[in-house]
């Protein structure tokens, strides 16, 4: 039984070395980046846990043995999950580690935003003392907030947000997130009133349904004075067009902790807006996020390498390998 950890950013792996301890499991650290470096260190692999490297259908075909794959994450976009199932290979993740900090990095970044924190900063320790320059701030109960999605994160973030005595509106394609009795107070609203109603729209929808949905026609009917806020997946929103939007006033400014490019080029066009923020895809983190999400990866891998069960599986395939 052979358990990998495909990559891993993290610093240590001090927790997953505890749970496969318990678990009397052997396993090991390898840094993949591509196909290649996963097809020849992952030979003979039953059991992944894996965080950037490209799990692709040519990966899975080239590794007969690999039975499972656990992700480090919500997202498992670099995860061929189709090709997965169809090769009968169980892919899961951990849906519910850093939802708090997600929702709290969101409302930073509104609050941030609305406040005018950032710029006003940057002016009072260039000397200048004079809040006109923060014209116009709009009071917090008077603005009406947009979620996009309605799952883990944004009813989190609603329940945040609502406390601020903001207006919240959502979207989400999914009818049944509505019958939740704890967002009964969100208006359910269509994609393009949400647009067209929001003071700040904040995306919490997976990449896999929602590539290129913020485009120049989305954008075109947020309010001029409107926030766009992503802490979801890069690819959800056009960035040549939100670069253009942000430059010709379409909407107020944009503040995102993913790109579709990571790490994001410095010279990418959206960085010479002083409208758009950024960081670094740390939304997920606080350092008891940080190890609840090792514990749980190493418990998902440990439990399907003993007994072929999972807690949070993405897939399921008819003919498990
Ligand atoms: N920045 C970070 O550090 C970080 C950390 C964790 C999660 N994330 C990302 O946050 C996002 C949301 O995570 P979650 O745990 O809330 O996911 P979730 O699966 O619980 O909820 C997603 C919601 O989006 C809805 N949705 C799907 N397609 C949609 C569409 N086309 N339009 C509107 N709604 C749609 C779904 O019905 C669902 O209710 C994911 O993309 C995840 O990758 C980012």
């Amino acid at each position: 039984m052979t358990i990998i950890i495909t990559d891993c950013d993290h610093g240590n792996i001090d927790e997953e070395t505890k749970v496969f301890a318990t678990a009397g499991l052997t396993f090991r650290l390898e840094q993949c980046i591509t196909e290649d470096d996963l097809i020849a260190r992952c030979a003979g692999s039953e059991y992944l846990i894996n965080q950037y490297a490209p799990m692709t259908r040519r990966v899975m075909e080239a590794l007969p043995d690999l039975k499972f794959v656990a992700r480090y994450g919500v997202g498992v976009d670099n995860i061929d999950v189709a090709a997965a199932t169809e090769l009968g290979v169980q892919v899961c993740n951990v849906p519910d580690y850093g939802m708090n900090e997600v929702a709290d990095h969101a409302l930073t970044f509104f609050l941030a935003l609305s406040r005018k924190l950032i710029p006003m900063n940057e002016q009072t320790r260039a000397l200048r003392w004079d809040y006109k320059a923060s014209k116009p701030i709009r009071r917090m109960s008077d603005m009406t907030v947009g979620l996009y999605g309605l799952g883990r994160i944004g009813k989190n973030f609603a329940g945040k947000v609502r406390t601020l005595g903001c207006k919240v509106v959502g979207y989400d394609v999914n009818d049944a997130v509505y019958n939740d009795p704890a967002i009964a107070f969100i208006e359910k609203v269509s994609f393009d009133d949400l647009l067209a109603r929001s003071d700040a729209v904040l995306i919490f929808a997976p990449l896999e349904t929602t590539r290129g949905a913020f485009d120049k026609t989305a954008l075109s009917k947020m309010k001029p004075s409107a926030y766009l806020i992503n802490t979801s997946r890069g690819g959800i929103v056009d960035e040549a067009d939100l670069d253009e939007a942000l430059k010709n006033g379409t909407i107020a400014a944009a503040a995102f902790d993913v790109m579709s490019k990571e790490p994001a080029d410095p010279a990418h066009p959206l960085f010479q807006n002083e409208n758009f923020i950024c960081t670094p895809h740390m939304a997920w983190y606080s350092e008891e996020s940080a190890l609840e999400l090792k514990r749980k990866a190493a418990e998902e891998a440990a439990s399907y390498a003993k007994e072929r069960t999972c807690r949070y599986p993405v897939n399921k395939p008819a003919t498990p390998r």
